[in-house]
């Protein structure tokens, strides 16, 4: 089904810890969120990334939400070296949820 923004919401708690969005969002373990979808990857301003996201930037990785998804769903086997520790989203349905929530924040 098509993602919805407010579950999204929910599931974002997940992210939290590590993550804040929205306009006056700063980066704390992981960077900043807002405007994440449809964005180049690791280019929060001012955010150190790990070398396996810079050279996945620097190869042209841009956060489409087909490529978001597939982060989520299993970010060690995504993207080795990454150095956001996070299991990932089992459930297809969370996932979709969540990019909704992410794209509300340009
Ligand atoms: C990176 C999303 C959970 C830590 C990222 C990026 C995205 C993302 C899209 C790439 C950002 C960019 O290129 O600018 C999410 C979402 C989460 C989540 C939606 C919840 C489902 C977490 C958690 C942690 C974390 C729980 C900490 C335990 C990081 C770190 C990076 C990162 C450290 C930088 C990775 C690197 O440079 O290799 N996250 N994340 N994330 N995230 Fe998360």
């Amino acid at each position: 089904a098509a993602g919805d923004p407010t579950a999204g919401e929910k599931v974002f708690r997940k992210c939290q810890s590590c993550h804040a969005i929205g306009p006056e969002a700063k980066s704390k373990t992981g960077p900043a969120l807002t405007g994440v979808v449809g964005r180049p990857a690791g280019k929060f301003e001012g955010y150190a990334y790990s070398p396996a996201m810079t050279k996945e930037a620097e190869a042209g990785l841009v956060w489409t939400p087909e490529k978001i998804d597939a982060f989520l769903a299993n970010p060690k086997k995504f993207l080795p070296g990454t150095k956001m520790t996070f299991a990932g989203l089992r459930k297809d349905q969370e996932r979709a949820d969540l990019i909704a929530y992410l794209a509300k924040f340009p």
